[in-house]
């Protein structure tokens, strides 16, 4: 069986994430790649508990950069610097890459896709926008037939945490801006969270995608969620409401229009049901009309899962859309046709 090797760049959240879910499920990645993964090199600052981590860590870039064994690295850093240079570099040596960093995506996304489209590798990019739901994958291969007229959700776990414990918990910002950052959610300068920078950029990110456009986060109107107050969310109560961060695009007669601010939304809106750290977005498409993606926004594993799956995407043998079981495959036995749920 060959062994893939690739490294990781960032062991917090979600590069040890991906690190864990990569030794759990190497069983099923074998049997779905026919190939093993393994982690050979990390890119830190600090050493581990864990001594076969701590084995991996490397302090100098150069160490991934010049290791021919290295086919694929992925980004888990944060922040631009050194990130975007540290994955054009890995481009340029021709290994693929694999980020969740929407700042860089935002910044230097149609750049670094250059690269790695001369490069003959690979930059992708899913758990950049909305964690763990596949929603990049679904603009560029599922509505691959679309003319996108609208996209309009809720793009980031933490201000929809906070917002959630506000309304239902009468919480304070702080406590729930606190609580988000333990469970992970939250960017290293929460202000990119709350301030709806994150937002920002990854709607820039979908709206680049969907329109074809390079469209700049600076143009993007953007307003977070610091000026909501507790007594907000009673008035909002009042009239059968609530308040959430939205971002989103539309396109009216050919020009794109994209924004990020606060919204009072109705309780017959179904975005109003996206609670807590999960993430929705609606999608309307010239004959499709209306579609939407939901699920977990942010977090280790969900973050994680995401990465892993572009990871998987790589090294697939058939690397275009091409559905496929085989029995050889199947992770059950049999199948018990008498019961039910
Ligand atoms: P963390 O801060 O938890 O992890 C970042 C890690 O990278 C830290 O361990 C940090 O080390 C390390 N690091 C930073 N700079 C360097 C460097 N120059 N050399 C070596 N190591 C470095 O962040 P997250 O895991 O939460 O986020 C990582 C990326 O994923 C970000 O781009 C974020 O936007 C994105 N993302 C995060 C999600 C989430 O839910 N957390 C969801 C979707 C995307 P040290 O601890 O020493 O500072
Ligand atoms: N800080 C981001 C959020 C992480 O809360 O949505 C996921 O992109």
């Amino acid at each position: 069986i060959d062994m893939i090797k690739i490294a990781i760049m960032g062991f917090g959240t979600v590069g040890s994430g991906v690190y864990e879910i990569l030794e759990k499920n190497r069983e099923l990645i074998n049997r779905k790649l026919g190939e093993d993964i393994e982690v050979k090199t990390i890119l830190g600052r600090r050493l581990f508990s864990e001594n076969d981590i701590s084995k991996k860590i490397v302090k100098e870039f150069e160490k991934i950069e010049e290791d021919p064994e290295i086919e694929l690295v992925v980004e888990t850093m944060g922040g631009t610097t050194p990130a975007y240079e540290y994955i054009k570099r890995s481009l340029l040596a021709k290994k693929h890459v694999v980020t969740a960093n929407k700042a860089v995506v935002a910044a230097h996304g149609t750049e670094l896709l250059k690269i790695a489209h001369e490069c003959g590798v690979n930059f992708l990019f899913e758990a950049s926008v909305g964690g763990g739901i596949p929603i990049i994958r679904g603009l560029f291969s599922s509505l691959a037939g679309e003319n996108i007229k609208e996209i309009s959700g809720i793009l980031n776990g933490t201000t929809n945490y906070i917002l959630t414990k506000m309304d239902q918990e009468g919480s304070e910002f702080e406590d729930a801006l606190g609580a988000a950052q333990e469970y992970g959610y939250a960017e290293r300068e929460p202000e990119a969270d709350v301030e709806g920078y994150d937002t920002c950029r990854k709607v820039a990110i979908l709206a680049s995608i969907a329109t074809g456009l390079e469209v700049a986060y600076e143009d993007i109107y953007t307003e977070g969620i610091t000026k909501v107050d507790k007594i907000d969310f009673e008035y909002a109560q009042k009239m059968g409401t609530s308040i959430k961060l939205f971002g989103g695009m539309f396109i009216d007669d050919g020009k794109l229009y994209s924004y990020v601010c606060p919204m009072i939304i109705s309780s017959s809106d179904p975005l109003y049901m996206v609670k807590s750290v999960y993430n929705a977005v609606m999608i309307e498409g010239h004959t499709l009309g209306k579609t939407m993606f939901y699920g977990s926004g942010a977090g280790k594993y969900p973050t994680a899962s995401a990465v892993v799956a572009d990871v998987l995407s790589v090294f697939k043998k058939n690397n275009g859309f091409k559905p496929y079981w085989s029995e050889e495959r199947a992770y059950v036995e049999d199948m018990d046709k008498t019961s039910h749920r």
